[in-house]
């Protein structure tokens, strides 16, 4: 234990120390999602940036934190951020022409990771050393084992709230280049505001489920409201790509015990996790959750293995054919792909299962309808025709898997809102496409 103290306290320094000792103008730096940003080594990059002592560095991330500096005006074209699944931030940014956008399936990024990108330099926030010299990427497994195939120098930023994650990537100390302390709190979300829309639709999927189902829950209002429906359930599991606060309640309940699941039996598991201060208590040290490389978890294959799975997804729009963005708003950036298209194909190939994708029936203070005859010009596909099961809205549920373009328009055509229901007809009439 002195030794790896020892070594420990040779690779202490600050950020502006690791910027300056270990990056090189034109590094191409890439970090896991989420929680694993380091916004004091991002910071520090930005300073030497504007100092002249760096230029042309590279940050590649997923579901950004903050407004980092590679999303921030000041540093277009110094400092260039690719996003992989946009936040707020990278959302302006990529819309601006500052950032740029990495189109890709979740699962891919590991391997894209090694095979094209092949980054430099891994930045990660870690949770404390044990007593074996490792820091665990806590609640971050996604992509790291991906990044840490061809970084050559890794920088950790310390911080006592990361969880110790079992089996998240877990880095020697020996490995690392560099490390320093920051034990600010770690972000959280704030808790989920469930409106009447996302109620309703949350008890339509509810009503859908059957017990000892696996669940996976996307991002957003309407997944979380499926989860708080699902209270009354029993024997449930979880195998998703995002740890909610929404499964903790239903883990909290006993409405999961994981015990139904065929591979990984009794265990919650996930690629990463997001959410509150609870939930990052819970995964400390618990053998109970295991975060496990995104390559595997959102495979199809894994997912198919578990009967009865259930996939509860958010999106902006479908038309006809079932075709679902859940990425753009025309030609706007929103989104990445993320696991949507995995989660899709996963559930309906998994005996029993069924997906879901519902959102509210139309946006902007109810002038838009979300429900079309043909995706806005511009419209990123996430989920194709031939993967789609379910659609829902607040007024109800329309399956579309094993069903003709004629029987989709119907079905959708049923759960649009009341005052679009008559241009949808006229305009499904007006293509052949009512029979
Ligand atoms: N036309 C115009 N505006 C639209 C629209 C449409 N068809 N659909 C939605 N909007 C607007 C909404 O009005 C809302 O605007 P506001 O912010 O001004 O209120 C905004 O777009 C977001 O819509 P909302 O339904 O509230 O989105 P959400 O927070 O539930 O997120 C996704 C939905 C699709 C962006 C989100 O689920 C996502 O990122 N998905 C990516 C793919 C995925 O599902 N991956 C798997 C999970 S990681």
């Amino acid at each position: 234990m002195e030794n790896l103290n020892t070594i420990y306290q040779s690779k202490l320094t600050t950020p502006d120390e690791a910027v300056s000792r270990f990056l090189h103008s034109g590094a191409v730096c890439a970090s896991d999602i989420a929680l694993a940003h380091s916004s004091t080594l991002y910071e520090a990059i930005g300073r030497a940036i504007s100092a002249g002592k760096l230029d042309d560095i590279t940050q590649h991330t997923l579901l950004d934190t903050s407004p980092f500096p590679f999303y921030r005006p000041e540093f277009a074209g110094k400092y260039h951020g690719v996003s992989w699944f946009s936040q707020a931030s990278s959302r302006k940014a990529i819309n601006a022409g500052i950032a740029d956008v990495m189109p890709a399936y979740y699962r891919d990024i590991p391997g894209l990771m090694e095979t094209y990108i092949q980054p430099d330099v891994l930045i990660a926030v870690v949770s404390p050393m044990d007593k074996h010299g490792y820091f665990s990427t806590g609640c971050d497994g996604s992509i790291s084992a991906g990044i840490l195939a061809t970084a050559k120098t890794i920088l950790l930023e310390v911080n006592s709230h990361m969880p110790r994650s079992l089996t998240s990537p877990q880095i020697h100390v020996s490995q690392v280049s560099a490390l320093w302390e920051n034990h600010t709190p770690l972000i959280c979300l704030p808790p989920t505001k469930i409106d009447e829309v996302s109620a309703k639709i949350g008890g339509y999927i509810a009503e859908e489920i059957p017990d000892g189902s696996t669940l996976q829950l996307g991002i957003g209002a309407i997944p979380d409201a499926v989860g708080i429906a699902l209270q009354n359930k029993h024997h449930l599991g979880i195998h998703t790509e995002m740890f909610t606060d929404s499964m903790m309640t239903l883990i909290e309940c006993g409405a999961v015990d994981n015990s139904t699941k065929p591979i990984h039996t009794n265990k919650t598991v996930a690629a990463f996790a997001f959410g509150s201060q609870r939930m990052y208590d819970y995964i400390d040290d618990n053998t109970m959750v295991e975060m496990l490389p995104v390559s595997y978890v959102n495979d199809p294959a894994t997912i198919a293995q578990h009967p009865n799975f259930m996939s509860i997804n958010a999106a902006l729009e479908v038309d006809f054919f079932g075709q679902v963005c859940a990425e753009s708003i025309g030609t706007r950036h929103v989104s990445g792909t993320g696991g949507q298209s995995d989660y899709v194909r996963g559930a309906v190939q998994s005996k029993g299962g069924k997906s879901f994708i519902a959102f509210a029936s139309t946006a902007k203070d109810e002038t838009i309808s979300r429900i079309m005859p043909t995706l806005m010009p511009g419209a990123q596909i996430s989920t194709s025709k031939n993967d789609v099961d379910y659609i829902v809205t607040e007024y109800g549920v329309a399956k579309l898997r094993g069903r003709t373009l004629s029987q989709r328009a119907k079905a959708l055509i049923a759960i649009a809102h009341p005052k679009f229901r008559e241009e949808l007809t006229f305009a499904a009439k007006k293509e052949s496409i009512l029979i």
